[in-house]
């Protein structure tokens, strides 16, 4: 009879007992024979098997192991980017061996860059990061990887940037597990191909704009901290960062973010608030976020001290900030406006570069220019269109 549960106890086996025992140990050599066993087993029955970590709940081929909730392996490898495991065809007993060892290393820290394990697909063995799906409700339910199979339209992201921005606005509530696995979800899309490509949001509407931007700002960010060579926990904490920049606008009153013409100085007091107001939401949330409070604090704060808010002793802002400002003003100039029409990729480029070393910092301007130029290419125009627009309340409100 085959049973999940016993070939996943057996796996969390076979990993205590390798972090135990140096290779070739009878002990080891034992507990990749059960484990290999009890696969069998499961394979004899169903020749693909998906097992996903998801918030502490194991999925077997979309069903919830109940028995098997907050299983300690499953927390451990989804916390190293091991959050989901399929199974494709036979396996050879030495491959078998070799994909263990290969998660003892990654458990063991002995393999950092976690974004590489992303869609490893070897010996019949995929796995790596899942690409989460958020309901209408609001829970996370996941879904099979579908980056290999086909390019993502970001329609799912985009949801759930709009129900982040939603929950943050009404409740003034942060759902972290949501917002890092749309920061993954879209490195999956930046990674699910064999060359990195950027897939940058199309504004449909006006009303949509803090949405794609938020999306795309994340984007730019991971790619530029990517293109300056930075690990991938800085990447993705970039990532978040930029996601979440702007949160503070979701406290701006709509007819203020969405005015077509010229903001009065009253209004224009107004939405400056947004920094101090993002970063106010995002210190008053559990832990792990001081970069992206950082950030949303001083993404418009200028390399010379200008901008807002206004500091009251001249101070250096952090990287990540600096970088996120020139991702933030890039994509804003290439976006469609009510007041203007979007500007050209060179066009955006060129003032970045006549605002080097004044508003921005000249090193970060150079490499970004470099990356845009470089990666021209690698554009993937996305529309976002899977998302119902009436599913969550909106962005910006
Ligand atoms: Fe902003
Ligand atoms: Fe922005």
């Amino acid at each position: 009879m085959s049973d999940p549960f016993r070939y996943l106890t057996s796996v969390g086996q076979a990993l205590a007992v390798m972090g135990l025992y140096p290779g070739g140990h009878p002990a080891r050599e034992r507990a990749v024979d059960t484990s290999l066993d009890l696969l069998s087993e499961l394979t004899a029955a169903e020749a693909e098997l998906q097992f996903s970590f998801l918030d502490g709940e194991v999925i077997y081929r979309q069903q919830v192991l109940r028995e098997m909730r907050g299983w300690e392996w499953g927390v451990r490898l989804a916390a190293v980017g091991v959050e989901r495991i399929e199974f494709l065809g036979e396996i050879t007993r030495e491959e078998y061996a070799g994909w263990l060892d290969e998660l003892q290393h990654l458990l063991a820290g002995e393999t950092p860059d976690t974004a590489e394990v992303r869609q490893l697909v070897s010996r019949g063995i995929r796995y790596g990061l899942i690409d989460v799906r958020v309901s209408a409700a609001g829970g996370t339910t996941p879904d099979r990887v579908s980056s290999l199979a086909a390019f993502p339209d970001l329609g799912a992201e985009v949801q759930a940037i709009r129900w982040i921005h939603g929950e943050a606005g009404l409740h003034g509530r942060l759902p972290l597990v949501e917002v890092e696995a749309v920061v993954r979800s879209l490195a999956v899309a930046m990674h699910g191909q064999s060359q990195i490509r950027l897939p940058l949001l199309q504004l449909k509407a006006f009303d949509q704009y803090t949405t794609t931007h938020s999306s795309n700002v994340a984007v730019l960010a991971m790619a530029l901290s990517e293109y300056l060579g930075l690990g991938s926990r800085e990447i993705c904490s970039f990532g978040i960062a930029g996601l979440l920049h702007d949160l503070g606008k979701v406290r701006i009153p709509k007819e203020i973010l969405v005015k077509p013409g010229q903001f009065t100085e009253e209004e224009r007091t107004v939405m400056q608030r947004h920094p101090v107001e993002g970063a106010r939401i995002i210190i008053e949330q559990e832990g792990r976020l001081d970069l992206a409070a950082f950030v949303a604090y001083e993404h418009h704060i200028m390399l010379n001290g200008g901008g807002y808010p206004a500091l009251r002793y001249p101070r250096d802002c952090h990287y990540a900030s600096k970088v996120v400002h020139v991702c933030d003003v890039y994509d804003a100039l290439c976006t469609d406006r009510p007041y203007r029409p979007a500007w050209t990729s060179e066009r955006a480029l060129g003032y970045l570069a006549e605002r080097s070393g004044l508003e921005f910092d000249p090193e970060l301007v150079d490499v970004f220019t470099r990356m845009i130029r470089d990666w021209e290419q690698r554009r993937m125009p996305m529309d976002g269109a899977a998302a119902p627009a009436a599913a969550a309340p909106p962005a910006e409100g």
